[in-house]
This record gives structure tokens, sequence and C-alpha cells, in this order.
């Protein structure tokens, strides 16, 4: 089976204040609730995975049997920018943010700027893009001089009308700011602005937008998985966002829909890996302009076509949904917002859980990697194993912990135990507790099974199930005692999964490491 994973961005699609909201200087915003009070919003595709079940959403409406396993997630950057989001979604924690200009750029990056690109500058504040070319571009068309703004954000924006500057100029003039603005000056990114028209009134944006990131600092997610020979296809602006670092594959888009139409293509090519899609027209078209019903209308269509991409995933395909920041729309300010972010994991092998609240875009990318290669090294803690569907080793192996607890002699403590440990070769080994009216001679299940699995003469071992309770009555969680835990640290890796049954269908994933850490072993007799 092969694996895939698609990410999709909503880009800020927030789903409420972050509790350090105060410290970026925002408070009761929830970007999600503002547009699911507009008469666009749709949420049906959505409501069915779950959606309305994230915590802290009960202004939408829940869905009883959910399709996906859901939770919201909060940020540990110290950022609420695009970058910053998404290099945490990929597994890069930044602990301070991007630096931002809020009186324009240093006199020595101007200075620098120019004798590298040989032209003159104009505005050089932080500005509204629209406003920026209807204010200085004829000015612009005129003298040739580039017109440099920022916003609240960390950016250094270039525009210029592309028959001043020819597109490729630009973008080697966006490449020599790249070079310059380093060290505390290293802003997230350099978008290139290029415009057309011939008078104020009708000077447009193009969309030869482009934007050059900074490098990440270390290794994402996206190096994790294109390190490990798998495909990572990026979709709109994720290949800036990591100054192409990891993808394998790129494509660009102009809208919402064109994502969304490429990513279900995607979705069709054979490949394995990860596609990561970022949809921005909620952010750059909606969140910003404080456009409540263009948001809740793009959302709607995301809605709809959302069935067509689920309908045609195959079996070993996980869909994550989720944003990078919030984007309140229907707050005072036109900047982003520090929110907590939904996250909806869907797929045949994922079980409709609910995670509540985690703390840490970088989850995914732990729980990606965790799925997609096993080994990943970067931040976050993987919630893989909460949301994983049992697999059949897995049922077999809890069927016959089971049926071994039937075996149970337990006349003393009333408290019959059974054991199943499968070696690597797939042969199972059960066991039972035996007590003994002398007591102390009694044995636990998971030793009777140990046991005779070496006195079968097998040794390597790579899972355990264990159950009990009282009178053959499951009670819950029956963890091995600390005496079984020693004896199977004797022959199993401390990776080995232990599947601590709670139900007749129920158990919960854990490791021999877990359950006994710093275990004592033959290193120590040398
Ligand atoms: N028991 C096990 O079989 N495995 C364990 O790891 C914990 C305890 C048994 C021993 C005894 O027969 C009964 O449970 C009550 O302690």
């Amino acid at each position: 089976m092969k694996k895939r994973v698609f990410i999709i961005v909503l880009d800020s699609l927030g789903a409420g204040e972050a509790p350090d909201a105060a410290l970026f200087g925002d408070g009761d915003c929830n970007t999600l609730k503002r547009i699911s009070g507009s008469p666009f919003f749709r949420f049906e595709s959505m409501k069915k995975m779950g959606m309305g079940n994230i915590d802290g959403q009960d202004y939408l409406p829940s869905e009883r049997y959910p399709r996906a396993a859901v939770c919201r997630l909060r940020e540990k950057s110290a950022g609420k920018d695009t970058t910053i989001g998404h290099w945490e979604i990929a597994g890069v924690i930044s602990e301070s943010p991007m630096p931002t200009y809020p009186d324009g750029f240093p006199d020595e990056i101007i200075r620098a700027f120019e004798a590298e690109t040989g032209r003159g500058t104009l505005l050089n504040k932080p500005y509204s893009g629209t406003e920026a070319i209807k204010d200085y571009g004829e000015e612009h068309v005129r003298t040739g001089k580039l017109i440099v703004y920022t916003s609240a954000d960390s950016v250094f924006q270039i525009a210029a009308h592309e028959q001043v500057v020819p597109l490729e100029e630009l973008y080697d003039i966006c490449r020599k700011a790249r070079k310059i603005l380093v060290g505390r000056n290293a802003v997230g990114r350099v978008i290139a602005r290029p415009f057309v028209g011939t008078c104020p009134a009708d000077f447009t944006r193009t969309a030869n937008r482009h934007d050059f990131s900074v490098e990440p600092p270390k290794d994402t997610l996206l190096d994790g998985v294109s390190k490990a020979g798998m495909t990572v296809y990026s979709i709109g602006k994720i290949n800036d966002i990591f100054a192409g670092r990891g993808v394998t594959e790129k494509v660009y888009t102009h809208s919402n829909t064109e994502g969304m139409q490429l990513t279900l293509e995607a979705l069709g090519k054979d490949f394995e890996g990860l596609c990561f899609t970022n949809l921005v027209d909620f952010d750059m078209l909606y969140g910003h302009r404080n456009d409540v019903d263009g948001y809740a209308d793009a959302f709607a269509e995301f809605d709809k076509w959302l069935p067509s991409f689920t309908s045609k995933m195959r079996d070993g395909d996980v869909l994550m949904i989720t944003a990078d920041h919030g984007c309140d729309p229907g707050d005072v300010s036109t900047d982003h917002s520090r929110e907590y972010v939904p996250l909806i994991v869907y797929g045949k092998n994922i079980k409709p859980v609910n995670l509540g609240t985690r703390y840490g875009f970088c989850d995914i990318a732990a729980t990606v990697g965790d799925y997609l290669y096993g080994s990943y090294t970067g931040d976050g803690k993987s919630f893989l194993r909460e949301i994983l569907r049992p697999t059949e080793t897995e049922k077999k192996l809890c069927g016959a912990a089971q049926n071994a607890m039937a075996n149970s002699y337990a006349p003393y403590s009333g408290y019959n135990v059974g054991a199943a440990l499968i070696t690597d070769d797939g042969v199972i080994f059960t066991g039972c507790n035996i007590e003994n009216a002398s007591f102390s001679p009694s044995v636990c299940a998971e030793r009777t099974a140990i046991f005779k699995a070496v006195s079968e003469g097998r040794r390597n071992f790579s899972m355990l199930a264990v159950c009990g309770g009282k009178n053959g009555v499951i009670s819950g969680a029956f963890p091995p005692c600390g005496v079984c835990r020693q004896v199977l640290s004797e022959f199993c890796a401390p990776t080995m999964p232990v599947l601590i049954i709670t139900g007749k269908r129920t158990f919960r994933r854990t490791t021999l490491g877990e359950i006994l850490p710093l275990s004592f072993g033959p290193d120590f007799l040398k």
C-alpha cells in the first residue's frame, strides 16, 4: 500500500483567539466563527468531517458520527505570519518573530539595495499594495524607481510596472534584495509585485507575484520526506514559503479554484510522499480585505469541492486540512490574528477521534513523518497512533489475548489476565496468569507467554497485547506489572508496540520503552 499525505492549508482560517492573542495585539477573534455568520457560508462536507466538533466551535452544528479525526492546534512559534505558520506545520518552531518595519527599512538597507539594483526607490513605508501603485505608480513609470513597501508582516515588497521593469529583471532584483536582507534583517519574504495599466485608475497587479522566502533554519518535514526518497509536491506558494527546500515537484496557482483542481489532479497521479497545497485566496482576497461574505463564499466553494476529492482517495491516503494563522475578516484590523487553527485528518485508515486541543502546529509534521517514513526528528509530537485504525495484526493479537484470558487460573485474586506476543515472523504465543495457593509462586500472563515462546526457541518479538479484569471481564486498562516489563525488556526492543486492551474491541497503543524507561539490561553488567 502506497502512503500519501495531502496537506491542504486554508490560508488564515483560524478557529478562535489563542491564549496568547493579547501579546500579538489581538483579542476576540475567530475567523471561522466570523464567516459562519455570513449567508454565503456552507457547512455540509466539513460538518460531516466533524469540524463543528472541534474544541471551541460550539456555534457550529456538531456531527454525531464524524468521518475524520479532528482537533484544534495552538501555535508555539513567536509569530503569526504565513512563513512561521507553515514552518511550524512542517516541524520548525520559530523562537522569535521575523523582523517587521513599521517605520520603513533602515537607510543602510535601502542604500545597499539601490547600489545593487542601480535603481532608486520610492515610498519605503508600510502601505496597502493597491494604494501603493495608485499613489506611486505614475512616478515609478516616469522615473524607473522601484516602489518599496512593507506591511505588518515581515515582508520587503517591490512593486514595478511590467513594461518598465521586465519580470525577469524584477525577480532578479528580488534575489539581490534577498542577499542584502540577512541576519537581523532576514525578513520572511521578499515579494515581487508586478502590475500593469496605463494610469492610477487602472493600474492592477498581475498574477506574476513571486515570493522569495528566507530558508528554514533547519530541516523540515519536506526535507525529511524527500530525503527518504519520496515525492514532495508543492501546490501554490508552498515552494516559496520553504524557499524550495525539500520540494521535488511544484506548480504555482492563480486562485483557490485552480489550487483545488491541481490537488485533485495530484490525487490521480502515482507517487508516494507528500502533496502540500496552500489556498491563499482566503487570506489574500478576503481576510486582509475584511470581506466576510467573500471569505464565506470561498469556504463554501471548498466545502462543495471536498467530496470530489475524498471520494477518489486511495487506501493509504491521508488528508489533512488545516490553517497557518487567523485573519478574522470581521474585526477592525486587516492583519493576521493569533488564533488556534483547526485540523481535520481523514482517510480510510484514520479513526474519527476528537483529539481536543494540542499545543504545536508541529504535531502535524511529527505525525506525517511518523506515517510516511517513521524516523522524524523535527519539532512536535506525533499523534499517529491515536488516529490510526487497528491493523489486522493488532486485531488478531488483541483477540488472541482475550482468548488466552479465558484459560486464566486465578482462584485467589479473581483477576483473569491474558497476553499475546507475536514474533517478527508472525507466530503468536499466548499466556494467562496462573496463581498458586501459596501465592508467591503465581506467574503473570505476560511472563507465561514470553517463557512459552523462548522455550520454543523464539526470541524476536514485534508486538504484545494484554488484557485483564475481575471474573473474566475486561476492566479497562490492565498494563503489565513491573516484573513482566523487566522480563520483556530482556528480549524486546524499547520501540516494541504494547497494546493495552481497554474493551472488547478497543485498545491503547504504547511501547515497551514508554512503560519501562531506563530499564536494567545486560549493558550494566559489563
Ligand atoms: N497479573 C498478570 O497476569 N499480569 C500483570 O502484568 C499484572 C498482574 C495477574 C497476577 C495475579 O494473578 C492477578 O493478575 C492479580 O494481580
